[in-house]
């Protein structure tokens, strides 16, 4: 395949979407075999690891990374190791997620949820394990040391920002804290994975506080589409179910304004996500997926 001298091929939207979730999935192979590798002893850690990994989610996470770092002018192969790392610190969030004391989700990424196929007490240590295999992932790339340290602080400080969003969010959030809540729990890793993108290609503060803006936009639509979807969606084609909100007495922009005024809302969110494109040259792929997600089934 021809490839810039960065590594990026000259593709057509959907072609370019699947060479990233190839490029992604072919990586994430090897990241996985080395998780509690056999005559470990804790071989059923890296087995629930792997499985929620590989269930494949749709890697929006991994491909913001990528395309940031492209609009930036840098190179894939120093991409790969933030993608990787901020699609483990998100699968850790969504084994916690599902867990009893969560959400109490059974279903996840097309399968039964981590909790389920390995049992609650793996399924909790998985999610402990995965943060510290995505610091390593960067710690020990080939990625140059200063952009590796920049790339771990912001995974580590956005990763508390989530954190405290699904503290809010167990704890039942209003009408005042909503958008605070969402900003955290879900803006948080979306502004990880572009602001990454951006430090890996050795961009400036003033790219990444824009990739950071976009990032919020783009969370807040994504999260009121994903409480959309909790309402309207199918389950199957989601692979996680639905009326989970509902079930559990959660507050979300659905509950608390209606389906209209979400659509509504999150179309606005986009709008604002796609202006502060303009500040990234070549930004035709990243204005066309902010856009689909929108739209999105799954
Ligand atoms: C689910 O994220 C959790 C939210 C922040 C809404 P995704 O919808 O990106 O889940 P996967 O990665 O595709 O499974
Ligand atoms: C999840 O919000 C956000 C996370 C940080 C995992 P939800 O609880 O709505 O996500 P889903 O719907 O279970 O994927
Ligand atoms: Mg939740
Ligand atoms: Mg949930
Ligand atoms: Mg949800």
């Amino acid at each position: 395949m021809n490839t810039d001298i960065n590594g990026y091929p000259d593709l057509p939207f959907g072609e370019l979407s699947d060479f990233y979730r190839n490029c992604f999935n072919e990586a994430l192979e090897k990241s996985c075999e080395k998780f509690a590798p056999t005559g470990s002893g804790y071989e059923a850690l890296g087995d629930a690891m792997s499985y929620s990994l590989k269930a494949g989610g749709k890697r929006i996470r991994p491909i913001l990374v990528f395309e940031f770092c492209r609009m930036c002018k840098g190179k894939l192969s120093d991409a790969l190791p933030a993608a990787l790392a901020i699609e483990m610190i998100h699968t850790f969030s969504l084994i916690h997620d599902d867990l009893p004391c969560m959400d109490n989700d059974d279903f996840r990424r097309g399968r039964p949820s981590c909790h389920k196929a390995h049992g609650e007490a793996v399924a909790l240590l998985a999610g402990d394990a995965l943060p510290f295999e995505a610091c390593l992932s960067v710690a020990d790339s080939s990625l140059e040391p200063k952009k590796a340290i920049k790339v771990v602080s912001v995974l580590s400080e956005c990763s508390l920002g989530m954190i405290g969003g699904q503290t809010i969010d167990i704890g039942g959030a209003n009408t005042e804290n909503l958008l605070k809540m969402y900003s955290l729990k879900t803006s948080m890793l979306i502004k990880a994975a572009c602001v990454c993108g951006c430090i890996c290609a050795g961009a400036d503060k003033r790219l990444c506080a824009l990739a950071g803006e976009y990032a919020y936009e783009l969370g807040l639509a994504f999260q009121i589409t994903d409480d959309i979807l909790d309402v309207t969606g199918n389950e199957q084609i989601l692979g996680k179910p639905v009326g989970s909100d509902e079930k559990s007495d959660k507050v979300t922009y659905v509950s608390l304004f209606g389906q209209e005024k979400a659509k509504k809302a999150a179309a606005e969110h986009t709008e604002r996500a796609l202006s502060l494109l303009d500040g990234f040259d070549d930004n035709e792929y990243i204005r066309r997926l902010s856009t689909e997600l929108l739209d999105r089934d799954r």
